[in-house]
């Protein structure tokens, strides 16, 4: 921002020796980047100006032109009703690099969320069924804003809300009773568990007193009954043990499991201070809230045999969150198939008179994954899980490396960051809503914009700097200064700012994406640039521009959750 702050002062001087009045309290943020150079490093639009100043926009940017007179950080035209700055590009070069290096793995960080609090919902997988690639966008997404938010120094509470309640479960552990044993699930993990369900359909649909037996464990979980109690903690323990092997390599913790069995005890008060605030209403033996005022369906409270809902549970859980954590934001990253429970659970706290509702919940949603080429659904078998996909990346960024460079150290190893990076990458590399179409060779193509790409960037810079060590000499900036240069510059300059946009748009892609520009320029720069030459001033200079760039590139790709080999 210390380029932007440094435009802004010298525009307000120009502007109140040209006008004789203060410059606009957005000066600053009127400040834009232009993608082409040759219409400067930095421009300052005049058009808004023209209405208060009754004046033309070109003239206005002549006149600011004028008055800005000559200037040692900076010169000046105009292009129509554009000023246009082209920074002094030592000056530019030496203070982002120091600012880079300086910061020591800090760059871009603040402390604008100390003492906020940031609850992210996130991941938040389901009792008894295996990690499966539907989950995957809400695992990612949330575990980068939960990195972001924290470098942004917020305080961050990240929560799996459990899908652990339902008259499904019921019905497992009558499937489990019946045909089950320990053994066999302590063999087969969660899938033995999902075949179990299975098998309960089937079977239910031929002698239907099943069903019955469903409800019956089920009312038992309800009751507290000890046995049902038992197996279906054992349940939840074997799922959770299965998607902590997920978690680990993907670098994931969380600070609260409370699903949505968490709030069984804690839903009553809600239901009570709906019916205290005559909120409450009869449909069809059920109780609901009307929200036909804001045009979306009812919301389902109590279902007529008086069991509650998911939307119910999620009444109390904000709640609770807000009581517990008092959160100055709660996020839920969870698919837009869910908009409108969404919609209406924040409807319903604001009908209950809490105000905090629009500024500090969001509903993240994201688009669907799939899978080269074909749509993805449970139902129909075609199901992706997540430890079979992490697994085939490593292995395939196994094969690569094979190929590419066999001799490498810790061969397992980067063949693991690489994989999982790839993965990662992929899926956060374009805005949330967009729904993703998953491509094994377009993940782990090392040429493409794709998380190796970026991760060979970073190994690149990591062995130019070991080739240099042996420079000591004081850098002289002034060899940072050819266009090739100023544009991996500029886009290190840009990485703050691409983390503050990140963070107030929920959207991780904005990281991604800069580090692609950082990498793309520095691989142009390097291709065109001899970094180290007998100058060694000079080659000190480029090889610190190697150092920030490997920095920047670093924090960033860590912010999404990807690791960074030194070599590969
Ligand atoms: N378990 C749910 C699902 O898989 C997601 C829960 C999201 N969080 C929440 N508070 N509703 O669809």
């Amino acid at each position: 921002m210390l380029w932007h702050e440094r435009i802004a002062d010298i525009i307000k001087n120009a502007y109140f020796k040209a006008f004789n009045q203060e410059a606009p309290e957005e000066t600053l943020q009127m400040i834009e980047q232009p993608p082409d150079s040759s219409l400067g490093d930095f421009a300052f639009p005049c058009f808004r100006l023209a209405k208060t100043l009754h004046n033309a926009p070109n003239k206005i940017a002549e006149k600011l032109n004028e008055a800005i007179g000559e200037n040692n950080m900076v010169t000046t035209e105009t292009k129509g009703a554009y000023l246009n700055f082209f920074v002094n590009r030592k000056a530019f070069a030496n203070s982002v690099i120091d600012e880079v290096i300086s910061s020591k793995g800090s760059y871009g960080s603040s402390k604008e969320g100390e003492g906020k609090t940031c609850c992210i919902d996130f991941s938040s997988i389901n009792i008894a069924k295996r990690f499966h690639i539907g989950h995957i966008s809400s695992t990612l997404i949330g575990a980068a804003l939960s990195r972001l938010y924290a470098f942004k120094g917020w305080n961050v509470v990240r929560i799996n809300h459990l899908g652990d309640w339902g008259t499904q479960f019921g019905k497992m552990i009558a499937a489990y009773k019946l045909w089950g044993s320990k053994e066999m699930v302590e063999e087969g993990g969660v899938q033995a568990l999902s075949d179990l369900y299975v098998r309960f359909h089937e079977e239910s649909e031929k002698d239907n007193s099943l069903d019955d037996l469903g409800r019956e464990w089920f009312k038992k979980i309800e009751d507290g009954d000890e046995e049902a109690l038992s197996i279906f903690e054992y349940f939840k323990e074997l799922t959770l043990k299965d998607a902590k092997k997920v978690y680990d390599r993907l670098g994931i913790e969380f600070d609260s499991y409370a699903g949505e069995s968490f709030y069984n005890d804690k839903m009553q008060p809600v239901i009570d201070e709906l019916q205290e605030k005559g909120l409450l209403v009869e449909s069809d033996g059920a109780w609901v809230v009307d929200l036909s005022d804001e045009n979306m369906p009812p919301c389902l409270i109590l279902k007529s045999d008086g069991a509650t809902l998911y939307a119910t549970r999620d009444l109390a859980a904000a709640l609770y969150r807000k009581k517990t954590y008092d959160f100055s934001k709660c996020l839920y990253v969870v698919a837009y198939e869910q908009d409108l429970h969404f919609r209406q659970l924040f409807a319903v706290l604001k009908k209950m008179g809490y105000d905090w509702v629009d500024e500090q919940m969001e509903h993240v949603s994201f688009g669907m994954v799939g899978y080269e080429g074909e749509a993805l659904s449970t139902r129909r078998g075609n199901v992706i899980y997540l430890d079979d996909l992490l697994q085939k990346s490593v292995e395939k960024a196994l094969e690569i490396l094979e190929e590419k460079n066999p001799n490498i150290e810790d061969k397992q190893l980067v063949a693991k960051q690489v994989g999982i990076g790839a993965l990662i990458f992929t899926m956060l590399q374009n805005n949330r809503i967009k729904d993703i179409d998953f491509w094994w060779d377009r993940a782990l193509n090392f040429d493409g914009e794709t998380g190796p790409y970026v991760q060979y960037t970073y190994a690149r810079c990591s062995s130019v700097i070991e080739k240099g060590s042996h420079i000591d000499a004081a850098p002289d900036y002034s060899a940072l200064c050819d266009d090739i240069t100023m544009e991996v510059l500029k886009a290190l300059y840009r990485f703050p700012m691409a983390v503050s946009d990140a963070l107030f748009r929920n959207e991780p892609y904005l990281i991604t994406r800069c580090v692609t520009d950082i990498a793309k320029a520095y691989n142009r720069y390097y291709y065109e640039q001899r970094i180290l030459t007998d100058d060694y001033s000079a080659s000190a200079a480029r090889l610190l521009l190697s150092r920030a760039t490997k920095e920047v590139i670093q924090t960033g790709l860590s912010l999404l959750g990807i690791e960074t080999p030194e070599k590969m």
